[in-house]
């Protein structure tokens, strides 16, 4: 059966949350250049909310001092327009994805304070400002906090000083005064790292710098963090005043490896611990996919009961194929955290959000059977 046949009598994520929050994904430069028919007849069906996975990050937007790279960036707001999306940016200033000449002048010496905020300025005018009006809500800064609630050791830190992140904002609000503007970051069930960015945040605000909202990234495990961790830190972020909105959500399936900056091979590994760290090769086990279905009734249910709070949950892939998950932090694994499986075909962890949408509860325990 074509996919189209397939999808038309699916349920639509988009409609069953309209009075909740936005329902948003990722596009990666593929998707983005319409080479993926299938992903792109799910994103048209069930998102109306998109970011890109990676072609606004420094080193690809702007990969040399005086290079844009824009071709793919204007294709992905168009797609939004026609689409009548709400269109999201990320990210415009991150220690990660950030080439080195960024922080060198022209002979490799590191720049100094002022050359380093021109530079940062330069690079959040000429961005924004090419999408004034379109693109709707940025992530202005992503993870600038370290896991003890102090700033993270970065260059944007050593070289301009704590301010940097203010600076960011005040650029960007300059920069497109009608956008919404976003902190996102990850792990906050690391209490120190959650009062770090409540820190941060209440210090922009009494500087007089707003926020618009704060982004949980949403990399999570079956298991890890636990729903109550979740609901505590939802709670302790509302009381900022801001909305909230999961920006990259995902559910890995596969054991935890701690990430670094490059991804380790999975070849690397002896076989023994190659097939510990990558047991699902031949397909997901019945038993581990109502495992991801429950899990991700379990959040949406959590996301639905403070839907006062959060604006848009977005999907880190359209599915499984897509998502980083498989090559990062180790690269050569099968994942499986979307709700779309290779084949961009719903898994019961579709089902089981749709259900929560449709006030089914109860179906959470019933999963389990
Ligand atoms: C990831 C992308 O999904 C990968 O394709 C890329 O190789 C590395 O970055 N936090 C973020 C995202 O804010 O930008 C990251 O995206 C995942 C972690």
């Amino acid at each position: 059966m074509k996919h189209n046949k397939i999808i038309r009598n699916q349920p639509v994520l988009k409609d069953v949350f309209k009075d909740d929050f936005y329902i948003g994904v990722a596009l990666n430069v593929n998707q983005i250049y319409d080479k993926e028919p299938n992903a792109i007849a799910l994103v048209q069906r069930h998102f109306n909310s998109i970011v890109p996975e990676n072609i606004l990050k420094w080193e690809e937007v702007h990969p040399e001092p005086n290079k844009y790279n824009f071709d793919p960036v204007d294709r992905f707001v168009a797609f939004g327009e026609k689409h009548k999306m709400h269109i999201i940016g990320h990210t415009l200033v991150w220690f990660h994805q950030t080439p080195d000449w960024v922080f060198q002048d022209e002979s490799g010496k590191p720049l100094d304070r002022e050359a380093l905020l021109k530079r940062m300025q330069e690079h959040i005018y000429t961005v924004m400002g090419r999408y004034k009006g379109r693109i709707h809500g940025w992530d202005v800064v992503n993870e600038a906090i370290a896991d003890d609630g102090g700033f993270r050791k970065c260059k944007w830190l050593d070289i301009i000083g704590e301010d940097y992140v203010v600076k960011a904002y005040e650029y960007a609000r300059a920069a497109d005064p009608g956008a919404q503007l976003y902190y996102n970051e990850y792990d906050f069930e690391k209490q120190a790292k959650c009062e770090g960015v409540i820190r941060l945040i209440r210090d922009l605000q009494s500087k007089g710098v707003r926020i618009d909202g704060v982004g949980i990234q949403g990399h999570w495990f079956l298991d890890y963090p636990r729903i109550e961790e979740i609901e505590t830190y939802i709670l302790a972020l509302s009381k900022l005043g801001v909305k909230l909105m999961v920006t990259e959500l995902d559910v890995g399936v596969l054991p935890f490896y701690p990430v670094d900056s490059k991804a380790v091979a999975l070849s690397s590994f002896d076989p023994e611990t190659q097939k510990k760290y990558n047991p699902y090769t031949d397909g997901l086990p019945d038993s581990v996919q109502k495992d991801l279905a429950k899990r991700y009734a379990e959040l949406f249910s959590l996301f639905h009961k403070h839907r006062d709070k959060f604006s848009r949950i977005t999907f880190w892939a359209v599915h499984d194929g897509q998502s980083w998950r498989s090559y990062l932090p180790i690269s050569g694994r099968t994942d499986y955290p979307m709700l779309f499986d290779r084949h961009c075909k719903p898994k019961p962890a579709f089902e089981a959000v749709i259900k929560i949408a449709q006030g089914e509860e109860s179906l959470i325990n019933s999963i389990d059977n």
